[in-house]
């Protein structure tokens, strides 16, 4: 019979400290920041969910192309008897390689939303009688332990989501992510691809506005959390690319001089008109790059997978 479990690696108030840490130092850091992984709240894990299924946004589409087409190919460079996927979210785009995967026994989904999580495996094990599923609550930018599960293992960080950590933290993360592998063992990177500026703005600034309530929506999570007074009417969203960082921007943008008081923080926040909160990098990759920071690491960029528009690519390292 198969079995669920959930493990909560991340105390309740562990989060709460992390959301004080970040929000201070970034409302007090020349330009403002906030860190992306405070948008998914369960109102912003279903915004980015719609994002997912809008016509501009192409990344979650040309990946589930790329896992489609060549699942077969992936679980044969890999045939993982335990598969840990990082950010897990929905899990949906991972059912391609759960049902290639023939000695699959172990899926370990690792994100920060308990309710994604909750509901993915649920329905997981109720579709596949014989996988065990080992769901961990975790944050996987400040360390984490994996359960016992036979080998070799895959660990899977789908959708592009190392493009929201910035170089030095990719490199510390991609370090992380190599030492809890083995020989034998794999790491599956999504990356999305640098590509022609009005197609990459687009996906992060749609006609129908999502994105912009997406962006918006970290202010109600402070405002929530910490006791905030932002107006999310008061910011414009913003989306840009950085050609010379090839990495695309969220910011959100003050309206008015206007100030924030941050009760839990003792703090008040000062913006000037037209001054900007940067909310989110999203890098865009080209191969060589991938290569260069696998290979940084002690990985090296095995297989290499894209999408038939090349907007999109996975990578395999195998560790030998
Ligand atoms: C989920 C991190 C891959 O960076 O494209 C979508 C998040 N931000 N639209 C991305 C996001 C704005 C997304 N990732």
């Amino acid at each position: 019979m198969s079995e669920f479990h959930v493990t909560r690696t991340l105390p309740e108030d562990a989060m709460a400290a992390a959301l004080r840490a970040d929000v201070l130092h970034g409302l007090t850091s020349d330009p403002k920041t906030l860190p992306p992984k405070w948008f998914y709240d369960a109102r912003g894990s279903e915004l980015f969910e719609r994002i997912t299924e809008l016509p501009e946004y192409y990344p979650t589409r040309a990946e589930l192309e790329i896992l489609a087409g060549r699942a077969t190919e992936i679980a044969a460079a890999l045939p993982a008897r335990t598969l840990v996927e990082l950010g897990s979210g929905s899990s949906e785009k991972t059912r391609h390689l759960i049902d290639a995967l023939p000695g699959l026994r172990t899926y370990v989904p690792v994100d920060v939303s308990d309710t994604a999580l909750e509901q993915a495996g649920r329905t997981l094990v109720a579709e596949r009688p014989k996988l065990n599923v080992q769901a961990l609550i975790a944050d996987f930018t400040t360390g984490l332990t994996l359960p016992r599960s036979p080998g070799p293992r895959l660990l899977a960080f789908l959708g592009g989501t190392i493009g929201n950590l910035l170089p030095g933290e990719r490199a510390e993360f991609l370090a992380a992510m190599r030492a809890l592998l083995s020989p034998g063992d794999a790491l599956l990177l999504g990356t999305d691809l640098v590509k022609a500026e009005d197609v990459l703005v687009r996906a992060y600034d749609d006609a129908a506005g999502v994105t912009a309530a997406f962006n918006k929506n970290v202010l109600n999570v402070v405002n929530r959390e910490l006791g905030a007074d932002f107006d999310p009417d008061a910011f414009d969203h913003v989306a840009l690319w950085d050609a010379t960082n090839e990495w695309i921007e969220m910011r959100l943008r003050a309206r008015t001089a206007q100030t924030v008081k941050v009760p839990a923080l003792d703090l008040a926040v000062h913006f000037a008109a037209g001054e900007d909160l940067r909310t989110e990098v999203s890098a865009k990759f080209r191969k060589d790059r991938v290569g260069a920071e696998l290979a940084a690491t002690g990985l090296e960029l095995e297989r290499w997978w894209t999408d038939g528009e090349e907007r999109f690519a996975l990578s395999l390292s195998v560790v030998r």
